[in-house]
């Protein structure tokens, strides 16, 4: 009935050059490790720590598809890469101005078509977003009914919201992924109708850090409230990432994984 049981790997925000380093040396791993067909990851902070360019996302080529969120114009470039770059979603709803696509589907090479979904929270975000649910209801209705997986990363900081949208969207989708925050949740469930949901994911950034930054920065400027740089961590990296597994016939989801592993360039996982 539900045919096959397909694995989908979704990695948390990606952090800098350390985080497409480990990205990079630790999909093929993780791919063979879980039997992963398809890899989707948040690259929102790739460039530099934020932001995404083209050459920031060819570091990672065993990545199918990238989402993005509110960092993705902090590289001024990225406007005119992005047009051309078939693998990317950044936030569905956002002014229909702006260059990029806010969802897409992609063939998986063992069998079916994987939907991805970009969204922006609006609680507590700085950059102002249309209403998320009423944006995934329309773009449901334009998904082929032959488009069974459909993944919804859903970029925000409020957990109220974000569980929100998980119920919303309960039944409707695949799973919904909570981007945004750079810190794993303990929440990763699968509900009775087969949608799969974690409030973070986490990041793939340096593990001693506040959210991929320096912990002396960060300090220093809520304690000083001057302007400053923000240094990224880039070693001591912790991947954070969710293994999927959902029937490749209904789209249904049938488990989630949390991971979280410190990544060593010396070490196989
Ligand atoms: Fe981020
Ligand atoms: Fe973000």
């Amino acid at each position: 009935m539900g045919g096959p049981i397909l694995n989908l790997l979704f990695f948390g925000d990606v952090v800098g050059k350390g985080g497409r380093r480990a990205v990079a040396s630790i999909t093929p791993q993780l791919r063979q490790k879980y039997n992963c067909q398809f890899v989707v990851a948040n690259a929102e902070n790739s460039a530099c720590g934020a932001g995404l360019t083209q050459s920031s996302l060819k570091e990672m080529p065993g990545v199918d598809v990238f989402t993005a969120g509110d960092h993705v114009w902090d590289r001024k470039e990225f406007e005119q890469e992005i047009n051309g770059i078939k693998n990317v979603i950044r936030p569905a709803n956002l002014s229909k101005k702006q260059p990029g696509k806010g969802w897409d589907y992609f063939r998986n090479p063992v069998g079916g078509d994987v939907a991805v979904i970009s969204l922006m929270g609006k609680v507590f975000m700085k950059d102002s977003a249309y209403c998320p649910f009423e944006t995934v209801e329309e773009i449901l209705k334009e998904i082929p009914i032959t488009v069974k997986c459909i993944i919804v990363d859903f970029h925000a900081e409020a957990t109220s919201e974000k569980l929100a949208m998980a119920h919303f969207l309960d039944g409707k989708v695949t799973a919904v992924f909570g981007t945004h925050t750079h810190v794993q949740t303990a929440d990763a469930r699968v509900s009775a109708n087969g949608t799969a949901a974690i409030t973070d994911v986490g990041m793939v950034g340096g593990n001693n850090s506040i959210l991929g930054r320096s912990c002396e920065d960060v300090l220093r400027k809520f304690r000083i409230g001057m302007p400053c740089k923000l240094a990224v961590v880039e070693e001591d990296i912790r991947c954070d990432a969710v293994v999927l597994s959902y029937e490749m016939n209904t789209g249904k989801a049938v488990s989630l994984t949390p991971l979280s592993i410190m990544f060593d360039p010396d070490k196989e996982i």
